[in-house]
């Protein structure tokens, strides 16, 4: 019942830590739920999920090297994530530091591949954001969004 991906670059935990409980929140809801640093992610393994979630640390205002790679390289799927599910998550070291600039620079490249990305009315609207490591705030918001994906996978596939 739906294949999800949550695939993080992180340098120094803070993002790992918001995959690992998203992650956490998809798999508890029955959803097949695979969770990988963003370099052990093969371009062509993309389209095996249906649910495809990526964070990042906000380095200047936008993601890392290693996520923009994966996302440039997924031209070669051009047209054949349409209709997946998405959804994205960073941490930063400031509060207007970018991380939502962030996020949104890592769902546009989702929404141009045809993804489908819920936006969310409660607490972080783009996608959890965390300032350092992420607090029960932030914990909170990364639920949110891996009850979202998983409830919109389940409606969708
Ligand atoms: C190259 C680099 C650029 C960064 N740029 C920003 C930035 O623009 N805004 C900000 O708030 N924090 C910035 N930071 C801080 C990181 O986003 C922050 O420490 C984050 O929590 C690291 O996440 P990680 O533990 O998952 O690696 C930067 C850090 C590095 C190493």
């Amino acid at each position: 019942m739906g294949k999800v991906l949550i695939a993080y670059y992180s340098r120094s935990g803070n993002t790992k830590k918001m995959a690992e409980k998203i992650a956490e929140i998809v798999k508890k809801e029955q959803i097949e739920t695979v969770l990988k640093e963003i370099e052990d992610v093969k371009v062509s393994e993309l389209t095996d999920y249906d649910g495809i979630v990526i964070g990042s640390p906000t380095y200047y205002g936008t993601m890392a090297w290693q996520v923009k790679k994966l996302l440039d390289e997924s031209v070669s799927l051009h047209g054949y994530l349409k209709g997946k599910v998405g959804g994205a998550f960073s941490s930063a070291a400031n509060v207007g530091g970018g991380n939502e600039t962030t996020i949104t620079d890592m769902l546009n490249a989702l929404l141009i591949h045809g993804m489908i990305v819920q936006g969310e009315p409660k607490g972080d609207h783009y996608g959890p954001v965390a300032i350092g490591a992420p607090d029960s705030r932030s914990l909170k918001c990364c639920e949110r969004l891996g009850k979202n994906i998983a409830n919109l996978v389940k409606k969708l596939f």
